[in-house]
């Protein structure tokens, strides 16, 4: 199968690969897994408490190069974003820009469930 050139270009040259501390509380935590094929996408978005929008965002991604090149796009899109903008990104979108095939759809959900996961971890984080 081939992949598209932005496909190629996030796998090779991913965005944001790293961690932050969990435990931060300015650090939201999304970790997903895809059913279809056990692959396991790690996201995680920093928010500048002052504005209340996202000022940098790293993943890590076990998985396949559309899964990889989808995480590392959204580690992209979200930044300078508001929570509830981060929330309006759709997979559709993603696999869009990468020129995703439909067998590889369900990659671009799982980056769409991660940003979801983390932008939860961080609410529940400042919940009260
Ligand atoms: Fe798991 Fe894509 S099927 S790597
Ligand atoms: Fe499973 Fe890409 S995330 S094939």
């Amino acid at each position: 199968m081939a992949y598209s050139d932005k496909v190629v270009d996030h796998y090779e040259n991913p965005r944001n690969v790293g961690n932050f501390d969990k435990g931060d509380d300015d650090v939201g935590t999304g970790m997903v897994g895809a059913p279809a094929c056990g692959d396991v996408m790690k996201l995680q978005i920093k928010v500048n408490p002052a504005t209340g929008k996202i000022e940098d965002a790293k993943f890590k991604t076990y998985g396949c190069g559309s899964a990889i090149a989808s995480s590392s796009l959204v580690t992209e899109w979200v930044k300078g974003k508001t929570l509830d903008e981060a929330l309006t990104i759709k997979n559709t979108q993603i696999a869009e820009e990468l020129a995703l095939p439909p067998v590889k759809i369900h990659c671009s959900i799982l980056a769409e469930d991660a940003i979801k996961a983390a932008v939860d971890d961080y609410r529940a984080k400042h919940a009260n």
